[in-house]
């Protein structure tokens, strides 16, 4: 790229940020990132410890501050010290069931934390910005795979999903009152994987709620066993279906949806990010346990309450790993 543009990314020490900054800074982006530590681990010398190991791989320096969103002062003064050209916002908290048991919480971090940033940007004159949305904005699915023209907003069971539903229809409101605005937001389905070098992957400081990371627990005798949720759905193996996306190529996604950003005014654009291709548990574990030769002891147990059967993105969608 001739011309170097700096990202500003919230959340940027979390899971799926410090993935997408790699790509963001082998594509030749400048990064400045914000975290308050609230889901990522910093260094008792400063920083972040997963943002240090991106520095590792890439050789390349990153600018980050240790910012609450909720603090819209503290935003406003690093916008002041920066010439930014657009924003990533990964900055969320993601627990459905812990957003179930605390909704204020959710409603407070996630929703406030998106008005205080834009309007920060709006004061800036910054205008460009991806948004890390989700698949759960789909609710129960009424066709199969999911594109996204498929409705959202209706029978989303849980209040994260539900902030993620909002935000989207804020963003959408703000580009119809001032076409400046120029967003995409990336409907991610679920994420996994880490970064090959083995330095970064998901290290949160919530308990782990997602599928993978409990794989991995159980097969490193971290847990026992691994619990599988429902073994009678409506599939051929009667456990759930989903859409893994390797976490590198949910970062691919990213810097193209900056390079589109750049490229031509997309005013308010959705995509999700997904394979196409649909995978069971049980496949998930036993393709776990042949590529890394460990077993995974499971048990079937009682579906889980708002769980879906299936939710996938249609074969277009072309995951490359
Ligand atoms: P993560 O928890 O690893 O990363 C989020 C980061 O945001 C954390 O480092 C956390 O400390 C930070 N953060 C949260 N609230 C903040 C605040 N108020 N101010 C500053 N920093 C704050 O989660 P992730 O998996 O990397 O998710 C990134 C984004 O992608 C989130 O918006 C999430 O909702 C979305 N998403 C994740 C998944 C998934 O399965 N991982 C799926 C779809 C969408
Ligand atoms: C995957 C499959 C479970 C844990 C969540 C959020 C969604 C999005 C992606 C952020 C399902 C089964 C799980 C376990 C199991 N995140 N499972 N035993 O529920 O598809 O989506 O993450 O936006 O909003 O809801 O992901 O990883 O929890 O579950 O059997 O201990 O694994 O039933 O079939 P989910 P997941």
């Amino acid at each position: 790229m001739s011309d170097v543009s700096t990202v500003f990314v919230t959340g940027g020490a979390g899971y799926i940020g410090s993935h997408c900054i790699v790509e963001l800074l082998n594509a030749g982006y400048e990064v400045i990132v914000v975290d308050n530590f609230v889901n990522s681990v910093n260094d008792p010398d400063g920083g972040s410890v997963a943002l240090k190991r991106v520095e590792t791989i890439t050789g390349k320096k990153i600018t980050f501050y240790e910012c609450d969103l909720l603090d819209k002062n503290a935003l406003g003064n690093i916008f002041a010290k920066h010439k930014i050209d657009c924003v990533i916002h990964f900055a969320a908290i993601k627990s459905v069931g812990e957003s179930m048991e605390y909704p204020l919480l959710y409603y407070k971090n996630n929703l406030i934390g998106m008005l205080n940033l834009l309007e920060i940007m709006e004061q800036f004159d910054i205008y460009q910005l991806v948004f890390s949305s989700s698949c759960t904005v789909y609710g129960e699915p009424t066709y199969l795979p999911i594109t996204e023209q498929h409705s959202v907003g209706h029978n989303i069971t849980n209040v994260y999903g539900k902030t993620k539903y909002f935000i989207e229809e804020m963003l959408q409101d703000i580009t119809h009152a001032n076409s400046k605005w120029n967003i995409i937001a990336l409907r991610y389905f679920n994420p996994l994987g880490a970064h090959s070098s083995g330095l970064i992957g998901e290290d949160p400081i919530k308990p782990f709620a997602n599928i993978m990371p409990l794989i991995s627990q159980v097969a490193m005798k971290r847990l026992p066993v691994l619990t599988i949720f429902g073994g009678d759905y409506n599939t051929d193996d009667g456990t759930g279906i989903r859409d893994y996306i390797h976490v590198m190529d949910l970062a691919s996604g990213h810097v193209a949806a900056l390079n589109l950003l750049k490229r031509s005014h997309q005013n308010y654009k959705v995509y999700n990010l997904g394979t196409g291709q649909g995978v069971s548990v049980l496949q998930l574990v036993q393709t776990f346990e042949k590529v890394t030769g460990t077993v995974v002891p499971y048990k079937i147990v009682e579906r889980r309450e708002g769980d879906i059967s299936t939710r996938c993105v249609p074969i277009s969608g072309g995951g490359k790993r």
